[in-house]
């Protein structure tokens, strides 16, 4: 695969930033992006003087970042050809085979299993089973007892909502691939938050759309730069409860007055995470034609692997018939369980919300004593707050950080055009004690980094 010059030099953004010579800045972000895998393996780079000329920079500093890469395993050269990404042989994944348990994982947001509900829920579930016995178990729409408790799930938060409208899905990821599937074609432009979630972009950027990333800033969502937006997009994604990374709540004033001219895939993942403010109101209440999409895994456990498309029938059945290429159904015992957990209203539960809390004042505490220069706005609800650091230090830390036992997940990670390399997101789904000690050795890390040592990880998957 070739790399343009133009699509190097917007993954590298602003490499300029930053202390020492601009050759070794830009073999550090080449380094980086190769490890973070933007630049992936075996990917042909531009030659010299194009990367130069895109970069506005001279041709003997790319040629000196691009020796240093050569010199320590980044790149490999033949002569009259382009030079290609390699990894070095000492490289090391931030999860090294059979996992290293004492490493505090911070790359995943998503909490562990409520045992007692969950075994509860399955019990029943086992129960219902002999139900589905007689027939032989593929449905491409889901059982009826978790359509129609999905349905009620949007009928208690007042929108309207028959099975006919309920597809389910294994995740709310697989709804989104799906989805990316059956209305996108290549070339088209997908409206996103940006920053957004990144297994989102993954969807869309498989599907060969084009981004066009619309600012979540601290102060929210401009309604005015959106319109505009969705007037020339195909399709936009919209992540308006709890917003993954930051945790914002689009207010109900915006949530009135967005009226996007492309269809909308609502992901409502994080919906029932309300932590200081009232449940919101689902978009689609205000856009009728919103495509939603949702799951139980942040707001129960991510391990039941179920998720749901809300839209109309006639999208549902475009849906329905791209299907069977990626699977034949979503397993019924995790099927019936969930719909147990809906109607038991096990996704809003007060305990659960009162500790989520707590966690999250811990690591803003745990911030605030260990890295007191960081940045951490408030998150509104969801289960992450997204950090802002004094310097563009992300990918680095990203990649130093397993050596101080904390894995996490690197700002550019949620965004495009590298951008973020300020920020990070922090989840606060482990237990306190865990995440305190998280964030002292995360403050050993950022402390190693200031002392110049350089980290070779490369990322962990996140959730
Ligand atoms: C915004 C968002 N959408 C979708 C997903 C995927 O969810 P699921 O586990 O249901 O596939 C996640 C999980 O992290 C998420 O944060």
């Amino acid at each position: 695969m070739k790399i343009s010059s133009h699509a190097v030099a917007r993954m590298l953004g602003s490499w300029r930033e930053g202390p020492g010579p601009a050759h070794q800045r830009l073999s550090d972000r080449l380094r980086l992006l190769i490890l973070d895998g933007r630049l992936p393996l075996g990917a042909a780079l531009p030659g010299e003087r194009d990367l130069a000329a895109a970069l506005d920079s001279s041709r003997t500093t790319v040629g000196t970042a691009f020796r240093t890469l050569v010199e320590h395993g980044y790149l490999a050269t033949q002569a009259r050809t382009r030079a290609t990404v390699r990894l070095p042989d000492d490289i090391r994944p931030a999860y090294p085979a059979g996992t290293d348990k004492d490493t505090i994982d911070l790359s995943v947001a998503a909490p562990a299993a409520p045992v007692e509900i969950l075994h509860a829920a399955f019990a029943t579930a086992l129960e219902q089973l002999p139900r589905h016995f007689e027939r032989h178990g593929y449905d491409r729409h889901g059982t009826a007892e978790l359509r129609e408790a999905v349905a009620r799930w949007y009928q208690r938060r007042g929108l309207p909502t028959s099975a006919d409208h309920i597809l389910i899905t294994s995740g709310a990821q697989h709804a989104l691939a799906l989805l990316a599937r059956v209305l996108l074609s290549p070339r088209d432009r997908v409206l996103i938050d940006h920053p957004t979630y990144p297994h989102a972009i993954k969807a869309f950027v498989d599907a060969r759309a084009r981004l066009l990333p619309v600012a979540v800033t601290p102060s929210g969502w401009d309604t005015e730069q959106l319109r505009a937006a969705g007037r020339v997009a195909n399709l936009a994604y919209l992540i308006p409860d709890f917003h993954n990374p930051t945790g914002m709540c689009m207010p109900t004033s915006t949530r009135r007055q967005l009226r996007l001219a492309c269809p909308t895939v609502v992901d409502e993942t994080m919906a029932d995470l309300a932590l200081d403010v009232p449940s919101p109101e689902p978009l689609a209440l205000h856009m009728p034609a919103a495509i939603s999409i949702g799951s139980v895994s942040k707001s129960v456990w991510g391990g039941l692997r179920t998720g749901w498309i809300r839209a109309l029938p006639s999208i549902l059945e475009r849906v329905e018939q791209a299907r069977p290429a990626l699977d034949l159904g979503t397993p019924v015992v995790e099927q019936l369980a969930t719909a147990v957990l809906l109607n038991d209203d096990q996704t809003r539960r007060p305990d659960a919300l009162r500790q989520l809390g707590a966690q999250r004042d811990t690591l803003r505490q745990a911030l605030a004593e260990h890295l007191p220069d960081v940045h951490a706005p408030q998150p509104a609800g969801g289960v992450t707050l997204w950090a802002t650091f004094p310097e563009p230090v992300s990918s680095r830390l990203a990649a130093i950080a397993p050596d101080h036992g904390v894995t996490i997940a690197a700002g550019p990670r949620f965004g495009v055009g590298g951008a973020f390399e300020r920020n990070i997101r922090l989840p606060y789904t482990l237990p306190p004690s865990r995440i305190a000690q998280a964030i002292r050795r995360l403050a050993r890390a950022e402390q190693a980094l200031v002392r110049g040592a350089t980290g070779t990880h490369t990322p962990a998957p996140l959730a």
